[in-house]
């Protein structure tokens, strides 16, 4: 469905994650015609700023941006058109005030506020906005999207959702997890739920192991000040690894229920029991890049990136083994792993199957299905086959699908996501339950770790500490991506 009339109001419209990805995926909604200009933004920023000089800012964020293939310029003049800005202190209460003026002074009251903000601030702009009366639905809609991380442990996030609810409810609240907007992750429900053959296959009796991998060739960006907070558990694991997690173990989803999805995910999490402090060191393996070549570039370490703290001992890698105490899963381990500047960006989930039973021939390896969520997205399985001769001699092969074949660009995660938040579809967005779910999984961890004990460092450019292949076991291997 298009959406309805509506401001959407972007706070920390000037930082990084606006500029990169949030306006450019609006601008490509606007240029697509998906957003009409009944849906208006409303920026609002630290710095002062008039309305040309907003606009002026917004077009050359948007010519930057890699996410923006083509602008055309007719359709960008009068987007621009379109665009206000307001500036003044989130912990006061002018700004808010003119944000309701702006609001009651358009034909709609429906109001979509986007919080592209650190989490620091989530409270004070919630409450600030409703100190206006602006989370009311009386006569329109009013939603607030949230970036992650939603809390910074399992504590300090029922708090955020306890303050949050003093005001709004619930379904007012939606909370981004990007990985979820991507096609390739909503392309492994379509495999696993748009085809017969998948679902007899998905259990204990066949499955051998699940790997997820997101691996990154970046390292810290300049974001020292969040990522020394927050570290890959929280950055990486806790989110979106678990989401990915939860997508593939899930059961087939109700249909027609725009609830069912996030109920099935969230079962997932009930199923699969908390990490203890205790256990950390045996079902996970962390690790901090070092110094190292990656695409013939020498790079330095974390330690020597900007505003690392010296002896830091944030993990930028992780490995971990999970399991899904239900009756379809029990007993077939979930490996995830993630980190930065590994040797590439990859992401992908393989279902690895078990041998079979008796194998008359030799070096039968075990079938894998693999869902690449990027780059080279598509999905493969690994048979084994004939060669061509005499001989009775078995390979590997791939029967490979590429999402290129389509010949359609894939659309962006915020697109999508800013589009299902606008429409009123929340069905992509984690539910409480699951946000607190996955803290708990991972709180042993967070216990665990910090501040305490060693974390491996792995040269850049490597595929993280060697602890992680005794992780996965002896019979098993990680993929070679
Ligand atoms: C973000 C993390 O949520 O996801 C980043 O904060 C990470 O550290 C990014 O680089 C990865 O997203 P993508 O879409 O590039 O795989």
């Amino acid at each position: 469905a298009a959406p309805e009339p509506a401001t959407l109001v972007v706070f920390g419209v000037t930082g990084d994650l606006a500029r990169r990805k949030l306006l450019p995926a609006i601008f490509g909604l606007f240029q697509g015609g998906l957003l009409s200009s009944a849906v208006e933004l409303l920026g609002v920023g630290r710095q002062e700023m008039s309305s040309g000089e907003f606009r002026q800012f917004v077009a050359e964020a948007l010519r930057e941006s890699s996410e923006t293939d083509e602008i055309e310029e007719g359709s960008l003049a009068s987007f621009l058109e379109t665009l206000a800005y307001r500036s003044g202190d989130l912990a006061g209460e002018q700004v808010y005030a003119d944000i309701r003026e702006f609001c009651e002074g358009r034909g709609t009251s429906n109001a979509l506020f986007y919080l592209s903000l650190p989490p620091s601030l989530f409270i004070t702009v919630s409450d600030g906005l409703a100190g206006q009366g602006l989370h009311e639905q009386t006569d329109g809609w009013r939603r607030l999207v949230i970036e992650k991380p939603f809390g910074r442990d399992l504590e300090s996030a029922r708090e955020l959702q306890a303050r949050l609810t003093r005001h709004w409810q619930e379904s007012q609240i939606y909370r981004i997890d990007h990985y979820l907007g991507k096609e390739t992750v909503q392309n492994l429900l379509a495999i696993r739920f748009g085809n017969a053959i998948f679902e007899p296959l998905w259990n204990r009796n066949l499955i051998d192991h699940v790997q997820i991998t997101a691996a990154e060739d970046l390292g810290l960006e300049g974001r020292a000040g969040y990522y020394e907070e927050a570290g890959v558990v929280r950055d990486m694991l806790q989110n979106h690894l678990l989401q990915l997690l939860a997508l593939t173990a899930m059961e087939p989803p109700a249909p027609g229920s725009p609830d069912a999805l996030r109920d099935e995910k969230a079962k997932v999490f009930q199923a699969i029991g908390r990490i203890t402090p205790e256990k950390a060191d045996e079902v996970a393996v962390r690790g901090q890049y070092a110094a190292g070549t990656l695409y013939g570039e020498r790079l330095s370490g974390y330690q020597d990136e900007e505003g690392v703290a010296e002896g830091s001992r944030t993990a930028t890698y992780i490995a971990v083994r999970l399991e899904v105490d239900n009756w379809r899963w029990q007993g077939v381990p979930f490996f995830l792993r993630t980190g930065k500047r590994l040797p590439k960006k990859v992401t992908e989930i393989a279902v690895v199957f078990k041998r079979p039973p008796l194998s008359i021939f030799p070096n039968v390896e075990r079938n894998v299905l693999a869902f690449r969520i990027q780059p080279d997205e598509g999905v493969s399985l690994k048979l084994s086959s004939k060669t061509p001769g005499q001989e009775m001699e078995l390979r590997e092969v791939v029967m490979d699908f590429r999402y290129d074949a389509f010949g359609a660009p894939l659309e962006s995660p915020y697109s999508r996501l800013l589009l299902d938040a606008l429409t009123g579809d929340a069905s992509l967005f984690p539910r409480e339950e699951e946000v607190m779910e996955s803290w708990r999984i991972v709180q042993g961890l967070l216990d665990a770790w910090e501040g305490q004990g060693q974390t491996e460092r792995y040269t850049s450019g490597t595929w993280g500490p060697d602890a992680a292949d005794e992780l996965i076991g002896e019979d098993r291997r990680w993929r070679r991506l």
